[in-house]
Protein backbone atom coordinates (compact mmCIF):
# COMPACT_ATOMS: atom_id res chain seq x y z
CA UNK A 1 0.00 0.00 0.00
CA UNK A 2 1.25 3.33 -1.19
CA UNK A 3 1.85 5.42 2.28
CA UNK A 4 -0.21 8.85 2.16
CA UNK A 5 1.82 11.90 0.15
CA UNK A 6 2.78 15.00 2.96
CA UNK A 7 4.44 16.73 0.19
CA UNK A 8 3.28 20.29 -0.28
CA UNK A 9 0.23 20.81 -3.30
CA UNK A 10 -0.57 23.49 -5.33
CA UNK A 11 -3.71 24.60 -6.24
CA UNK A 12 -3.96 27.17 -9.02
CA UNK A 13 -7.00 29.34 -8.68
CA UNK A 14 -8.67 30.66 -12.00
CA UNK A 15 -10.16 33.50 -10.84
CA UNK A 16 -8.85 33.45 -7.43
CA UNK A 17 -9.69 36.73 -6.17
CA UNK A 18 -13.51 35.91 -6.68
CA UNK A 19 -15.78 34.62 -3.90
CA UNK A 20 -15.61 31.05 -4.46
CA UNK A 21 -11.82 31.67 -4.49
CA UNK A 22 -11.41 33.52 -1.20
CA UNK A 23 -13.79 31.43 0.44
CA UNK A 24 -11.50 28.16 -0.35
CA UNK A 25 -8.27 30.07 0.97
CA UNK A 26 -9.77 31.24 4.40
CA UNK A 27 -12.15 28.07 4.55
CA UNK A 28 -8.69 25.18 4.16
CA UNK A 29 -6.82 27.38 6.39
CA UNK A 30 -9.81 28.05 9.33
CA UNK A 31 -10.35 23.81 8.91
CA UNK A 32 -6.64 23.12 8.63
CA UNK A 33 -5.41 25.32 12.16
CA UNK A 34 -8.38 23.36 13.68
CA UNK A 35 -10.81 27.14 14.01
CA UNK A 36 -13.74 25.08 12.19
CA UNK A 37 -14.90 21.46 11.28
CA UNK A 38 -14.91 19.91 8.39
CA UNK A 39 -18.46 20.87 7.68
CA UNK A 40 -19.61 19.99 3.59
CA UNK A 41 -16.11 18.50 2.89
CA UNK A 42 -16.44 15.08 1.40
CA UNK A 43 -12.64 13.73 1.91
CA UNK A 44 -13.19 14.38 5.46
CA UNK A 45 -15.25 11.77 6.17
CA UNK A 46 -14.10 8.58 6.59
CA UNK A 47 -15.01 6.36 3.28
CA UNK A 48 -11.69 8.86 2.44
CA UNK A 49 -9.37 8.09 5.38
CA UNK A 50 -6.15 6.60 4.44
CA UNK A 51 -6.49 7.28 0.85
CA UNK A 52 -3.00 9.09 0.30
CA UNK A 53 -4.94 13.15 -0.36
CA UNK A 54 -2.72 15.65 0.53
CA UNK A 55 -3.74 16.95 4.20
CA UNK A 56 -5.08 20.42 4.01
CA UNK A 57 -2.57 21.89 6.02
CA UNK A 58 -0.16 21.35 3.05
CA UNK A 59 -2.38 23.09 0.30
CA UNK A 60 -0.21 25.65 -1.39
CA UNK A 61 -2.64 28.84 -3.18
CA UNK A 62 -2.26 31.05 -5.92
CA UNK A 63 -3.67 31.93 -8.71
CA UNK A 64 -4.95 34.19 -11.97
CA UNK A 65 -7.26 37.34 -11.91
CA UNK A 66 -8.11 39.96 -14.33
CA UNK A 67 -9.50 42.40 -10.83
CA UNK A 68 -6.77 43.85 -8.71
CA UNK A 69 -8.63 44.45 -5.02
CA UNK A 70 -5.98 42.35 -3.05
CA UNK A 71 -7.58 38.61 -1.28
CA UNK A 72 -7.75 40.22 2.02
CA UNK A 73 -9.73 42.77 0.97
CA UNK A 74 -11.90 40.57 -0.52
CA UNK A 75 -12.24 38.18 2.56
CA UNK A 76 -13.24 41.32 4.47
CA UNK A 77 -16.58 41.95 1.71
CA UNK A 78 -17.43 38.65 2.30
CA UNK A 79 -17.10 38.92 5.87
CA UNK A 80 -19.57 41.48 5.88
CA UNK A 81 -22.32 39.55 3.84
CA UNK A 82 -21.99 37.18 6.77
CA UNK A 83 -20.38 34.07 4.64
CA UNK A 84 -16.69 34.33 6.20
CA UNK A 85 -17.21 34.38 10.49
CA UNK A 86 -14.87 37.76 11.64
CA UNK A 87 -13.16 35.37 14.05
CA UNK A 88 -11.91 33.27 11.21
CA UNK A 89 -11.36 36.31 8.96
CA UNK A 90 -8.84 37.06 11.40
CA UNK A 91 -6.93 34.40 12.04
CA UNK A 92 -6.44 33.35 8.89
CA UNK A 93 -4.87 36.93 7.35
CA UNK A 94 -1.07 35.22 7.17
CA UNK A 95 -2.72 32.72 4.61
CA UNK A 96 -4.71 35.05 2.57
CA UNK A 97 -1.62 37.21 2.29
CA UNK A 98 0.26 34.45 1.00
CA UNK A 99 -2.22 33.33 -1.28
CA UNK A 100 -2.58 36.86 -2.72
CA UNK A 101 1.68 37.33 -3.25
CA UNK A 102 0.53 34.35 -5.33
CA UNK A 103 -1.75 35.60 -7.84
CA UNK A 104 -0.73 36.96 -11.34
CA UNK A 105 -2.45 38.70 -14.06
CA UNK A 106 -5.09 37.09 -16.01
CA UNK A 107 -6.26 37.55 -19.21
CA UNK A 108 -7.16 38.86 -21.59
CA UNK A 109 -8.21 42.49 -20.22
CA UNK A 110 -9.12 44.88 -23.11
CA UNK A 111 -6.30 46.63 -24.80
CA UNK A 112 -4.38 43.58 -24.32
CA UNK A 113 -2.51 42.64 -27.88
CA UNK A 114 -0.98 38.41 -26.95
CA UNK A 115 -2.93 36.13 -29.34
CA UNK A 116 -3.65 32.86 -27.63
CA UNK A 117 -0.31 31.52 -28.04
CA UNK A 118 1.55 34.14 -26.24
CA UNK A 119 -1.12 34.02 -23.26
CA UNK A 120 -1.20 30.33 -23.03
CA UNK A 121 2.71 30.85 -22.63
CA UNK A 122 2.22 32.94 -19.78
CA UNK A 123 -0.17 30.91 -17.87
CA UNK A 124 1.79 28.02 -17.91
CA UNK A 125 4.96 29.65 -17.11
CA UNK A 126 3.21 31.27 -14.25
CA UNK A 127 1.61 28.09 -13.02
CA UNK A 128 5.27 26.21 -13.44
CA UNK A 129 6.72 29.30 -11.39
CA UNK A 130 4.47 28.72 -9.16
CA UNK A 131 5.34 24.73 -8.65
CA UNK A 132 9.25 26.00 -8.37
CA UNK A 133 9.02 28.71 -6.03
CA UNK A 134 6.89 26.72 -3.87
CA UNK A 135 8.59 23.83 -3.94
CA UNK A 136 5.68 21.67 -4.64
CA UNK A 137 5.26 18.08 -5.34
CA UNK A 138 2.21 18.92 -8.12
CA UNK A 139 -0.50 21.60 -9.16
CA UNK A 140 -3.60 21.45 -9.59
CA UNK A 141 -5.69 24.22 -11.36
CA UNK A 142 -9.63 24.89 -10.93
CA UNK A 143 -11.28 27.24 -12.91
CA UNK A 144 -13.63 29.13 -10.54
CA UNK A 145 -14.12 32.14 -12.69
CA UNK A 146 -16.83 34.59 -14.10
CA UNK A 147 -18.88 31.86 -16.33
CA UNK A 148 -18.65 32.71 -19.53
CA UNK A 149 -21.27 32.90 -22.69
CA UNK A 150 -21.90 29.70 -24.29
CA UNK A 151 -20.02 29.44 -27.36
CA UNK A 152 -21.53 30.54 -30.78
CA UNK A 153 -21.16 28.43 -33.75
CA UNK A 154 -19.09 31.22 -35.68
CA UNK A 155 -16.83 31.98 -32.74
CA UNK A 156 -12.79 31.42 -33.24
CA UNK A 157 -10.17 31.35 -31.40
CA UNK A 158 -10.47 30.10 -27.88
CA UNK A 159 -12.58 31.63 -24.82
CA UNK A 160 -9.84 32.44 -22.05
CA UNK A 161 -11.01 28.98 -19.85
CA UNK A 162 -10.15 27.18 -22.75
CA UNK A 163 -6.42 28.97 -22.99
CA UNK A 164 -6.06 28.87 -19.24
CA UNK A 165 -7.20 24.97 -19.54
CA UNK A 166 -4.21 24.34 -22.39
CA UNK A 167 -1.79 26.19 -19.91
CA UNK A 168 -2.52 23.59 -17.18
CA UNK A 169 -2.03 20.71 -19.43
CA UNK A 170 1.32 22.36 -20.43
CA UNK A 171 2.29 23.03 -17.03
CA UNK A 172 1.60 19.23 -16.32
CA UNK A 173 -0.74 20.38 -13.81
CA UNK A 174 -4.21 18.25 -13.31
CA UNK A 175 -7.18 20.43 -13.96
CA UNK A 176 -10.74 20.68 -12.34
CA UNK A 177 -13.39 22.95 -14.40
CA UNK A 178 -16.02 23.90 -11.78
CA UNK A 179 -17.45 26.66 -14.27
CA UNK A 180 -19.52 25.35 -16.65
CA UNK A 181 -17.35 27.55 -19.54
CA UNK A 182 -15.89 25.98 -22.48
CA UNK A 183 -12.42 24.76 -20.43
CA UNK A 184 -11.44 21.63 -22.15
CA UNK A 185 -14.55 21.27 -24.02
CA UNK A 186 -12.70 22.79 -26.89
CA UNK A 187 -12.37 20.82 -29.87
CA UNK A 188 -8.63 22.35 -29.97
CA UNK A 189 -8.18 20.66 -26.95
CA UNK A 190 -8.96 17.14 -27.07
CA UNK A 191 -7.34 13.82 -27.05
CA UNK A 192 -5.18 12.00 -24.66
CA UNK A 193 -4.56 14.19 -21.73
CA UNK A 194 -1.23 13.27 -19.50
CA UNK A 195 -2.84 14.35 -16.40
CA UNK A 196 -6.01 13.73 -14.16
CA UNK A 197 -9.08 16.38 -15.47
CA UNK A 198 -12.37 16.73 -14.20
CA UNK A 199 -15.48 18.93 -14.94
CA UNK A 200 -17.36 20.87 -15.07
CA UNK A 201 -19.70 23.25 -13.60
CA UNK A 202 -19.86 22.66 -9.58
CA UNK A 203 -23.52 20.58 -8.56
CA UNK A 204 -23.67 22.75 -5.29
CA UNK A 205 -27.58 23.11 -4.98
CA UNK A 206 -30.87 23.37 -7.21
CA UNK A 207 -29.26 20.56 -9.44
CA UNK A 208 -27.67 18.46 -6.42
CA UNK A 209 -31.44 18.27 -5.79
CA UNK A 210 -32.25 17.35 -8.97
CA UNK A 211 -29.94 14.44 -9.33
CA UNK A 212 -31.93 12.55 -5.69
CA UNK A 213 -35.39 13.68 -6.88
CA UNK A 214 -35.10 12.91 -10.12
CA UNK A 215 -33.92 9.01 -9.95
CA UNK A 216 -36.73 9.08 -7.21
CA UNK A 217 -39.78 9.60 -9.94
CA UNK A 218 -38.05 7.48 -12.43
CA UNK A 219 -37.28 4.43 -9.97
CA UNK A 220 -41.19 4.78 -8.26
CA UNK A 221 -42.60 5.00 -12.12
CA UNK A 222 -44.13 8.29 -11.32
CA UNK A 223 -44.36 10.20 -14.52
CA UNK A 224 -43.04 13.98 -14.34
CA UNK A 225 -44.94 16.27 -16.36
CA UNK A 226 -43.17 19.05 -16.11
CA UNK A 227 -40.08 20.42 -14.09
CA UNK A 228 -39.71 24.09 -14.23
CA UNK A 229 -36.70 26.27 -11.88
CA UNK A 230 -36.54 30.12 -11.13
CA UNK A 231 -33.37 31.41 -9.51
CA UNK A 232 -32.16 34.36 -7.59
CA UNK A 233 -29.06 35.39 -7.10
CA UNK A 234 -26.65 38.39 -6.16
CA UNK A 235 -22.62 38.43 -6.45
CA UNK A 236 -20.24 38.58 -8.98
CA UNK A 237 -22.32 35.17 -9.79
CA UNK A 238 -25.66 36.95 -10.58
CA UNK A 239 -23.81 39.66 -12.32
CA UNK A 240 -22.14 37.00 -14.70
CA UNK A 241 -25.20 35.44 -15.35
CA UNK A 242 -27.79 38.19 -16.09
CA UNK A 243 -26.41 37.79 -19.71
CA UNK A 244 -28.63 35.55 -21.28
CA UNK A 245 -26.01 33.67 -23.17
CA UNK A 246 -23.74 32.71 -19.98
CA UNK A 247 -26.96 31.72 -18.60
CA UNK A 248 -27.65 29.31 -21.48
CA UNK A 249 -24.41 27.69 -20.71
CA UNK A 250 -25.17 27.13 -16.39
CA UNK A 251 -28.94 26.26 -17.48
CA UNK A 252 -28.04 23.27 -19.73
CA UNK A 253 -26.41 21.53 -17.31
CA UNK A 254 -29.10 22.04 -14.65
CA UNK A 255 -31.71 20.77 -17.02
CA UNK A 256 -29.44 18.02 -18.50
CA UNK A 257 -29.55 15.97 -15.31
CA UNK A 258 -33.14 15.78 -15.71
CA UNK A 259 -33.01 14.02 -19.33
CA UNK A 260 -30.18 11.73 -18.33
CA UNK A 261 -31.62 10.60 -14.97
CA UNK A 262 -36.16 10.77 -16.14
CA UNK A 263 -34.99 9.18 -19.87
CA UNK A 264 -36.38 12.43 -21.39
CA UNK A 265 -36.13 15.85 -20.82
CA UNK A 266 -39.46 17.32 -19.54
CA UNK A 267 -41.56 19.93 -20.18
CA UNK A 268 -40.33 23.53 -18.50
CA UNK A 269 -37.29 26.10 -18.08
CA UNK A 270 -34.72 27.37 -15.81
CA UNK A 271 -34.61 30.90 -15.08
CA UNK A 272 -31.86 32.85 -13.53
CA UNK A 273 -32.63 36.29 -12.06
CA UNK A 274 -29.45 38.62 -10.92
CA UNK A 275 -30.42 39.93 -7.62
CA UNK A 276 -27.53 41.98 -6.33
CA UNK A 277 -29.18 42.68 -2.84
CA UNK A 278 -28.91 39.22 -2.00
CA UNK A 279 -25.25 39.16 -2.34
CA UNK A 280 -23.39 35.50 -2.06
CA UNK A 281 -26.99 34.31 -0.80
CA UNK A 282 -28.94 32.11 -3.55
CA UNK A 283 -32.52 31.22 -3.56
CA UNK A 284 -34.24 28.18 -5.87
CA UNK A 285 -37.48 27.28 -6.37
CA UNK A 286 -38.21 24.10 -8.61
CA UNK A 287 -42.10 23.10 -9.30
CA UNK A 288 -42.55 19.38 -10.82
CA UNK A 289 -45.82 18.24 -11.92
CA UNK A 290 -46.14 14.39 -12.11
CA UNK A 291 -48.53 12.57 -12.68
CA UNK A 292 -49.56 8.90 -10.46
CA UNK A 293 -51.92 5.80 -10.34
CA UNK A 294 -54.78 6.26 -12.61
CA UNK A 295 -53.64 9.56 -14.23
CA UNK A 296 -54.03 11.59 -10.44
CA UNK A 297 -52.47 14.76 -10.84
CA UNK A 298 -50.16 15.94 -8.01
CA UNK A 299 -47.00 18.46 -7.44
CA UNK A 300 -44.01 19.07 -5.44
CA UNK A 301 -42.27 22.25 -5.02
CA UNK A 302 -38.49 22.69 -3.01
CA UNK A 303 -37.00 25.85 -1.84
CA UNK A 304 -33.21 26.07 -1.77
CA UNK A 305 -32.27 28.87 -0.08
CA UNK A 306 -27.97 28.68 0.37
CA UNK A 307 -25.08 30.44 0.38
CA UNK A 308 -23.12 29.58 -2.62
CA UNK A 309 -19.59 30.14 -1.80
CA UNK A 310 -20.05 27.77 1.08
CA UNK A 311 -21.57 25.38 -0.85
CA UNK A 312 -18.93 25.85 -3.61
CA UNK A 313 -15.82 26.29 -1.20
CA UNK A 314 -15.25 22.88 0.55
CA UNK A 315 -16.08 20.72 -3.49
CA UNK A 316 -13.49 22.82 -4.62
CA UNK A 317 -11.11 21.84 -1.48
CA UNK A 318 -12.13 18.05 -2.10
CA UNK A 319 -12.05 17.86 -5.75
CA UNK A 320 -8.00 19.31 -5.62
CA UNK A 321 -7.01 16.73 -3.36
CA UNK A 322 -8.96 13.91 -4.90
CA UNK A 323 -7.38 14.98 -8.28
CA UNK A 324 -3.73 15.60 -6.15
CA UNK A 325 -3.42 12.06 -5.05
CA UNK A 326 -4.99 10.66 -8.55
CA UNK A 327 -1.89 12.84 -10.15
CA UNK A 328 0.22 11.59 -8.00
CA UNK A 329 -0.51 7.50 -8.70
CA UNK A 330 -0.84 8.12 -12.43
CA UNK A 331 -4.39 8.42 -13.25
CA UNK A 332 -4.84 10.04 -16.83
CA UNK A 333 -7.49 11.82 -18.39
CA UNK A 334 -10.75 12.43 -17.17
CA UNK A 335 -12.48 10.87 -13.99
CA UNK A 336 -15.67 9.61 -14.22
CA UNK A 337 -16.05 9.11 -10.65
CA UNK A 338 -15.73 12.67 -9.87
CA UNK A 339 -19.60 13.01 -11.20
CA UNK A 340 -21.02 13.43 -8.00
CA UNK A 341 -19.18 16.85 -7.86
CA UNK A 342 -20.38 17.98 -10.85
CA UNK A 343 -24.02 19.25 -13.16
CA UNK A 344 -22.22 18.36 -16.35
CA UNK A 345 -19.89 15.37 -15.34
CA UNK A 346 -17.66 13.59 -17.95
CA UNK A 347 -18.68 11.20 -20.44
CA UNK A 348 -18.84 7.64 -18.26
CA UNK A 349 -20.21 9.31 -14.84
CA UNK A 350 -23.87 8.03 -13.38
CA UNK A 351 -26.63 10.72 -13.60
CA UNK A 352 -27.95 9.97 -9.85
CA UNK A 353 -26.67 11.28 -7.14
CA UNK A 354 -26.85 7.88 -5.47
CA UNK A 355 -24.98 6.07 -7.83
CA UNK A 356 -22.41 8.28 -8.68
CA UNK A 357 -21.26 8.61 -4.61
CA UNK A 358 -21.03 4.72 -5.19
CA UNK A 359 -18.88 5.37 -7.97
CA UNK A 360 -16.93 7.70 -5.54
CA UNK A 361 -16.41 5.10 -3.13
CA UNK A 362 -14.53 2.95 -5.54
CA UNK A 363 -12.19 5.88 -6.79
CA UNK A 364 -11.35 5.97 -3.09
CA UNK A 365 -10.40 2.49 -2.91
CA UNK A 366 -8.32 2.58 -5.93
CA UNK A 367 -6.19 5.84 -4.67
CA UNK A 368 -6.05 4.07 -1.41
CA UNK A 369 -4.36 1.06 -3.42
CA UNK A 370 -2.13 3.09 -5.59
CA UNK A 371 -3.95 1.80 -8.42
CA UNK A 372 -4.05 3.76 -11.75
N1 LIG B 1 -20.91 29.12 -5.84
C1 LIG B 1 -21.46 28.06 -6.33
O1 LIG B 1 -22.26 27.41 -5.70
C2 LIG B 1 -21.03 27.62 -7.71
C3 LIG B 1 -21.48 26.41 -8.18
C4 LIG B 1 -21.09 25.98 -9.45
C5 LIG B 1 -20.28 26.79 -10.21
N2 LIG B 1 -19.86 27.98 -9.75
C6 LIG B 1 -19.06 28.82 -10.62
O2 LIG B 1 -17.89 29.26 -9.98
C7 LIG B 1 -17.46 30.48 -10.62
C8 LIG B 1 -17.05 31.49 -9.58
O3 LIG B 1 -18.17 31.93 -8.83
P1 LIG B 1 -17.99 33.16 -7.84
O4 LIG B 1 -19.24 33.27 -7.08
O5 LIG B 1 -16.70 33.04 -7.12
O6 LIG B 1 -17.89 34.37 -8.86
P2 LIG B 1 -17.15 35.77 -8.64
O7 LIG B 1 -17.72 36.68 -9.65
O8 LIG B 1 -17.17 36.16 -7.22
O9 LIG B 1 -15.62 35.45 -9.01
C9 LIG B 1 -15.18 35.22 -10.32
C10 LIG B 1 -13.75 35.74 -10.43
O10 LIG B 1 -13.27 35.39 -11.75
C11 LIG B 1 -12.48 36.49 -12.19
N3 LIG B 1 -12.31 36.42 -13.64
C12 LIG B 1 -13.19 36.79 -14.61
N4 LIG B 1 -12.64 36.59 -15.83
C13 LIG B 1 -11.39 36.09 -15.63
C14 LIG B 1 -10.33 35.71 -16.48
N5 LIG B 1 -10.44 35.78 -17.82
N6 LIG B 1 -9.20 35.28 -15.92
C15 LIG B 1 -9.05 35.19 -14.56
N7 LIG B 1 -10.03 35.54 -13.71
C16 LIG B 1 -11.19 35.98 -14.23
C17 LIG B 1 -13.25 37.72 -11.71
O11 LIG B 1 -12.44 38.86 -11.72
C18 LIG B 1 -13.65 37.27 -10.31
O12 LIG B 1 -12.68 37.62 -9.35
C19 LIG B 1 -18.61 30.93 -11.52
O13 LIG B 1 -18.33 30.56 -12.86
C20 LIG B 1 -19.77 30.09 -11.01
O14 LIG B 1 -20.76 29.86 -11.99
C21 LIG B 1 -20.21 28.42 -8.50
Amino acid sequence: MTPPTSARTGIWLIGARGSVATTVVAGCAAVANGLRPPVGMVTLTPPFQDCGLPPLGALVFGGHDVVSCPLPKRAEQLAAQGVLPYDVLAAVQEELAAAEAAIRPGGAVAGDLRDGHELVSRFAEDIVAFQTDNRLARCVVVNVASTEPAPRADDTGMPASSLYAAAALWAGAAYVNFTPSTGLHHPALSGAYKVPVAGRDGKTGQTLLRSVLGPMFAQRALAVRSWSGTNLLGGGDGAALADPAAAAAKNAGKERVLADTLGTAPEGQVHIDDVPSMGEWKTAWDHIAFEGFLGARMVLQTTWQGCDSALAAPLVLDLARLLARAHEIGITGPVPELGFFFKDPDPGAYASLAEQHLALLGLAGRLREGDA
